[in-house]
C-alpha cells in the first residue's frame, strides 16, 4: 500500500455547510481541510462518519470565562474548564471579553487575563470592551489591539459601572470605523431600569421573576432602536447581542430593510426558557436571571421566527461563570447587576443583585441542534450559519472557521443525528454547579470534536489538553466596513 494521502479522513459523513448538504469524504492535512469530495486517499488515521452529519466546528462569539471584575473577584469558569466544556458540546472556538474599568486604560484593567487565555483547550480570541472612552484609549490603545488582530468592541447601554452614555457610544462608533472594527451593542435602556428598580423595591417586590418587570421589552426595543439610529448617523456597522424578544427583531428588520449593516444574534435561553423559569420556588428563578431579561412563553416562537427569516442569524451562549451556590446568591458579586444590593428577609439578595447570565457553552449546539434541526425548525445550512459560519464573516474568521472548504481550518463535529439525550449538569464539563436545562431532553448529540485536525472530544470526553488552543488574530471583515452613506451627507466622523 502507497504513503498515505492525508493525515485524517472522515470518511462516508453527510456533510452540511452554511450553503448546502452532501455526502462526501474530508481529506485533512496539517490541521486544515485539504480535499473535499467522494472515494478520496488514504489517511493515516480513518474516522468513519457513516450515519454522520459533518459540520463544521462551532463559533461562539459571546461568553464570559475567567472574567475579572474591578474589585479583583474573578468568574468562576476558567478558560481551562470553559473551554472544555466548549468542546464537548461541538464547539471549537470562541470568542470572549477582554474588560475595561472605568478610569483605567485598556492596558491596566484585568491584567494577565491574555496570558490566562493561554490555558484554553479551544482556539479563541477577544472583542474589547469599553467602558471609558478617552481619547487615550481610542487614539492609541485600540488601534494598536487591532494591529495584534482584535477587531471588535463591545459596549453596553446598561449596567452601572459598565454602560456608555450616547455622547460615548457615538465616540466608540466613529473610532470602529475607522479602523475597520466591528462593534456589539448590549441594547437595555439604562435609567429605564434604574427607575423601575427603584418602583419595585419600593412596592416590596424582590424575588427573581421581578428581573423580568424591571427591564421589559420596551427597554430592549428603545435601546435597539437607538444603537441603530446612532449607528446608522455615523455609518458603523453594529451586531445587536443576545435579541430577546420580537420587538427589538424588529428594529434590526427595520434597520436592515433601510440598508443598515446591522445583524442580530441571540442564545438558546430565548429560544428555550421563559419567565417560567424565573418563577422557581426557593431562590431557583435566580439560575435564570439574565439580561435581557426572558421573556413570556410565547415569546419563543416569535424569536425562533425572527431565526427562520433570516433577521437573527448568529447563536451565541452567552455563556457565565456564576454558580448557584456562590455567586447568584451573593448581593452585587458581579458588575452584571444593576443598583444597590438589597437584601431580602432570607438574606438573599433583591432580584436587581443578582448577578445577570446562565452558563451554556457546552449546551448551546446540542439544543440548538436539537430544538432547530431535529423539530424542523431550521434546515442543516441554517444551523451551521447560527452556529458558525455567520460570526466567522462577522468577525474577520471567514475561510478559517465556521468552514468546510479546503485551506479552513479542519475543526468538525460529527453529529448523531438519531441520539437521545437528557442534559444533567453532572455530565458537563463546565465549573458551574447547575445548568438551566437539567433534565432538558435533546435529539441530535455531538458525538465527535475535531478541532485543527485533532480528535478534541469524543462522547463527552475531553482530549484536547489545556494550552492547546490558540488565539486568533483576526483579519479586517467586509461586514465591518461602512455603507459609504450617512443620512445628510454631511459625515462627521470623517472631520
Ligand atoms: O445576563 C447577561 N447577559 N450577562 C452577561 C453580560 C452581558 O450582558 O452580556
Ligand atoms: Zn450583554
Ligand atoms: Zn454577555
Amino acid at each position: 500500500m502507497g504513503e498515505a494521502e492525508f493525515d485524517l479522513v472522515v470518511r462516508g459523513g453527510t456533510l452540511a455547510t452554511a450553503a448546502e448538504v452532501f455526502e462526501a469524504d474530508l481529506g485533512i492535512r496539517g490541521g486544515v481541510i485539504a480535499a473535499v469530495g467522494r472515494g478520496l486517499g488514504r489517511g493515516q488515521e480513518e474516522l468513519s462518519a457513516k450515519g454522520m452529519i459533518v459540520t463544521p466546528g462551532g463559533l461562539d462569539p459571546h461568553c464570559h470565562l475567567e472574567e475579572m471584575g474591578q474589585d479583583g473577584a474573578v468568574q468562576e469558569e476558567s478558560f481551562d474548564t470553559g473551554s472544555a466544556a466548549a468542546l464537548a458540546g461541538g464547539t471549537t472556538a470562541f470568542l470572549c471579553f477582554l474588560p475595561q474599568w472605568k478610569g483605567h486604560s485598556l492596558a491596566r484593567s484585568a491584567p494577565g487575563y491574555e496570558a490566562r487565555a493561554q490555558r484554553s483547550r479551544a482556539d479563541y480570541s477577544f472583542h474589547q470592551i469599553i467602558t471609558d472612552p478617552t481619547p487615550e484609549v481610542l487614539e492609541r490603545e485600540v488601534p494598536a489591539l487591532v494591529a495584534r488582530g482584535i477587531r471588535s468592541l463591545k459596549v453596553f447601554l446598561t449596567y452601572d459601572p459598565l454602560r456608555l452614555t450616547d455622547a460615548e457610544f457615538l465616540l466608540v462608533l466613529a473610532t470602529a470605523r475607522r479602523l475597520g472594527c466591528m462593534v456589539t451593542v448590549h441594547c437595555e435602556n439604562f435609567d429605564a431600569i434604574g427607575w423601575r428598580i427603584a418602583a419595585l423595591l419600593k412596592a416590596g417586590r424582590t424575588d427573581p421573576l421581578q428581573h423580568a418587570w424591571s427591564r421589559p421589552p420596551v427597554v430592549e426595543r428603545e435601546a435597539t432602536h437607538r444603537a441603530i439610529a446612532l449607528a446608522e448617523l455615523v455609518d458603523q456597522p453594529i451586531q445587536v447581542f443576545h435579541v430577546s424578544c420580537e420587538d427589538a427583531a424588529v428594529e434590526i428588520a427595520r434597520g436592515r430593510a433601510r440598508g443598515l449593516k446591522v445583524w442580530g444574534e441571540t442564545c438558546p435561553q430565548y429560544l428555550t426558557l421563559s419567565t417560567e423559569d424565573l418563577d422557581r420556588p426557593d431562590f431557583a428563578g435566580a439560575k435564570a436571571v439574565c439580561s435581557p431579561a426572558l421573556r413570556e412563553p410565547a415569546e419563543r416562537e416569535r424569536v425562533w421566527r425572527r431565526i427562520q427569516d433570516g433577521t437573527l442569524d448568529v447563536v451565541s451562549s452567552d455563556h457565565c461563570g456564576f454558580s448557584f451556590g456562590t455567586a447568584k446568591q451573593a448581593a452585587g458579586s458581579s458588575a452584571y447587576g444593576t443598583g444597590a444590593a438589597v437584601s431580602r428577609p432570607d438574606g438573599r439578595p433583591a432580584f436587581n443583585a443578582i448577578p445577570n447570565g446562565v452558563p451554556g457553552i457546552e449546551t448551546r449546539l446540542p439544543v440548538l441542534f436539537s430544538e432547530g434541526v431535529s423539530k424542523g425548525r431550521i434546515d442543516l445550512p441554517t444551523f451551521v450559519r447560527l452556529s458558525s459560519a455567520n460570526a466567522a464573516r462577522l468577525f474577520g474568521l471567514g475561510g478559517v472557521k465556521g468552514s468546510l472548504m479546503p485551506g479552513a481550518d479542519a475543526d468538525l463535529v460529527l453529529w448523531d443525528p438519531d441520539a437521545e439525550r437528557t442534559i444533567r449538569n453532572a455530565d458537563l464539563h463546565h465549573a458551574i454547579d447547575y445548568t438551566p436545562w437539567e433534565g432538558f431532553a435533546v435529539k441530535g448529540w455531538p458525538a465527535v470534536t475535531i478541532r485543527r485536525g485533532e480528535v478534541a472530544a469524543r462522547d463527552g470526553q475531553v482530549l484536547a489538553p489545556p494550552g492547546s488552543g490558540r488565539f486568533l488574530a483576526r483579519g479586517a471583515a467586509a461586514s465591518a466596513l461602512p455603507t459609504g452613506r450617512v443620512p445628510d451627507g454631511f459625515d462627521a466622523a470623517a472631520v
